[in-house]
């Protein structure tokens, strides 16, 4: 087992037509950005079965709601900026 710190995206139809397609680019560049790449795994996933709360962006256990490709920027600093 690796420690590697897991994203998991909603590609399910409902999250990704609205604004996951755009979160996944934005994640993937901030990953190599932050020259993380290595340290994270990140991947999609199928519907979580909660589309009225989407889109949805897991990160570690904590399960983001209502995520766009304005705010992914700010929830993906609070789990990877701590130490800085
Ligand atoms: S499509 Fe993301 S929860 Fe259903």
């Amino acid at each position: 087992m690796d420690n590697k710190k897991e994203i998991v995206i909603c590609l399910g139809s409902s999250c990704f037509a609205r604004g996951n397609k755009y979160s996944v680019k934005v994640i993937n560049n901030y990953l190599k950005e932050n020259n993380i790449e290595e340290e994270v795994y990140f991947h999609g996933n199928h519907c979580f079965g909660k589309c009225d709360k989407g889109p949805f962006v897991k990160i570690e256990d904590v399960m983001n709601e209502k995520v766009s490709s304005e705010n992914i920027t700010g929830i993906l600093d609070k789990t990877f900026k701590k130490k800085n």
